[in-house]
């Protein structure tokens, strides 16, 4: 039996980081791969670190195998001219705690490690807003799996390469805002698709079909396409937004939310939360087990 990365299911955190890299690969592979396991065997005390390959990385660094549906993220051409670009890199680290002087530390240790062996891309801190909620005003993580549903959702099952792994998509994207609070609460909570102040989902005539719950809570032949979301938002007063971050047991399920939340499917509906926000990184990654990341650097 393998087991997921601890920090994916820590809930409970409200300080976060985001590291995405380029690895030069013209280094030695041995080069590459001690500084990778001096960041894992780091001693982290109360801070969570989740780690996770791009496709070409992990075809690189563990030549053996890979999971079936990995795959690097592919810029998607939405309705209206909107877009997703991709920004696929090698390595991701997300680092959470409570404290953000701790997570700091973490950072700076990893950083010092990876510059000899990579780029650093994306440097992002993120942060619990109120009540987990996004700077729409919005709580995000309401119809999250909870508790062995989360595993369902978030984790590769036994019997497939790579099991106890997880697929993970990132994407930055920054809101506009001054737009979204120009609309009445009530025209906002038909973006949403819940209320503002409770969450509560919106029934019937009421639920719009463009809503972002409507677009996202997907079923294929009768199967709820569940992931794990663990996004935050970020930012400072001139550029903010929600750093998207979520795990799922197969890569096709953030595909399909994506096509419906961008227009690509034949109903020709798109999400009206892309009209007040929009993506400007996306990647997905392989976050391994705890023993196949293990076997990577032993
Ligand atoms: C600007 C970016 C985004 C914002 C501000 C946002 C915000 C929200 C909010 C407020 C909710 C409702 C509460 C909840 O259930 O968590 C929600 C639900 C959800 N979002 Fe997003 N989201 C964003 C992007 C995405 C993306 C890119 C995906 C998928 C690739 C996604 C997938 C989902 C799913 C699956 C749900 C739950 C639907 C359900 O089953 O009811 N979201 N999001």
């Amino acid at each position: 039996m393998r087991n997921p990365q601890k920090g994916i299911f820590q809930e409970g955190s409200n300080k976060f980081y985001y590291l995405e890299y380029k690895i030069n690969f013209s280094l030695p592979l041995p080069t590459i791969l001690n500084a990778l396991r001096k960041i894992v065997s780091t001693n982290l005390k109360e801070v969570n670190l989740v780690t996770a390959f791009g496709k070409q990385a992990w075809n690189i660094l563990q030549p053996n195998w890979q999971p079936d549906e990995l795959i690097d993220f592919k810029a998607l051409k939405g309705v209206k001219n909107y877009k997703i670009p991709s920004t696929q890199l090698d390595l991701f680290f997300w680092i959470h705690s409570q404290d953000h002087n701790s997570n700091f530390d973490i950072v700076l240790e990893i950083q010092d490690k990876m510059s000899d062996i990579a780029v650093l891309e994306l440097d992002l801190a993120g942060f619990t807003y109120h009540d987990s909620r996004d700077l729409t005003g919005f709580i995000d993580g309401s119809a999250n799996p909870k508790e062995d549903d989360r595993q369902l959702a978030g984790v590769i099952p036994e019997n497939q390469i790579g099991a106890g792994g997880s697929y993970v998509l990132t994407q930055k994207w920054v809101h506009n805002l001054k737009a979204f609070n120009h609309l009445s609460t009530q025209q906002q909570e038909k973006v949403v698709g819940r209320t503002k102040e409770d969450s509560i989902e919106l029934e019937g005539d009421e639920m719009p079909l463009d809503s972002h719950v409507s677009r996202t809570d997907v079923k294929v032949d009768g199967k709820a396409m569940k992931i794990y979301r663990r996004s935050a938002p970020y930012g400072s007063v001139t550029e903010h937004g929600l750093y998207f971050l979520s795990f799922a047991c197969e890569i096709a399920r953030f595909k399909i939310q994506l096509e419906r939340m961008f227009g690509i499917t034949e109903d020709g509906l798109y999400d009206k939360i892309i009209e007040y926000s929009k993506p400007l990184t996306s990647s997905y990654w392989f976050a391994p087990s705890i023993e196949d990341l293990e076997d990577l650097l032993k």
